[in-house]
């Protein structure tokens, strides 16, 4: 783990940050497995920032940030649902996800969920198979008009994590 990153909830004046930082990761670290027609459905180049505010009230969001810039974000429902796991290209590799995915599962045990749930991107889901989860179904989903592969994936926790 990187020492020098801290974890935070998110607020309100994060928003802008949250959908550059998404964007930047789609763009950059899903490269390898989306063409660029893909990756401007899945982020497009003027985001819908209403949009996403709404997405963010209904999820927890908590911010990993290293001598105060953003460097990466997770969210995710009271229910055990992972909706968001992004970290920025500059981060890429250094413990990042794995430190927001443990404070997420942290907080998810004390509220009494025992499985989690996600849909994984091609990107994510070497990531996610690192910490236990398996592919429930693997699923093209449409945005707008174009299409994109990713994976339901799910992992019962333990309360010995
Ligand atoms: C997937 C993602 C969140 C991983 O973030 P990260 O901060 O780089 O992950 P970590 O450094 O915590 O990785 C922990 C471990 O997960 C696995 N892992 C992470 N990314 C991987 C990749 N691209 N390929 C293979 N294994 C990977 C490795 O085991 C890694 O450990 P290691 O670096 O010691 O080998 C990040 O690459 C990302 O934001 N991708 C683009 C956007 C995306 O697809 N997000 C998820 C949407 S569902």
């Amino acid at each position: 783990m990187n020492r020098t990153l801290s974890l935070r909830p998110a607020t309100e004046t994060d928003l802008p940050s949250i959908v550059s930082l998404f964007t930047d990761s789609v763009h950059q670290l899903a490269a390898r497995s989306y063409t660029p027609e893909q990756r401007a459905a899945w982020a497009p180049e003027v985001p819908d920032e209403e949009q996403w505010r709404s997405r963010l009230t209904r999820v927890e969001t908590l911010i990993a940030e290293s001598d105060g810039t953003m460097a990466g974000f997770i969210s995710f429902t009271a229910g055990g649902h992972i909706e968001f796991l992004f970290t920025a290209p500059a981060f890429s590799r250094r413990g990042v996800a794995s430190l927001l995915y443990e404070a997420a599962v942290e907080r998810l045990l004390a509220k009494g969920v025992r499985t989690l749930t996600t849909d994984a991107s091609l990107e994510a889901r070497p990531f996610f198979e690192s910490r236990g989860f398996s592919v429930v179904e693997a699923q093209t989903v449409e945005r707008d008009g174009v299409q994109l592969q990713r994976f339901a994936m799910a992992r019962c926790l333990s309360q010995s994590e």
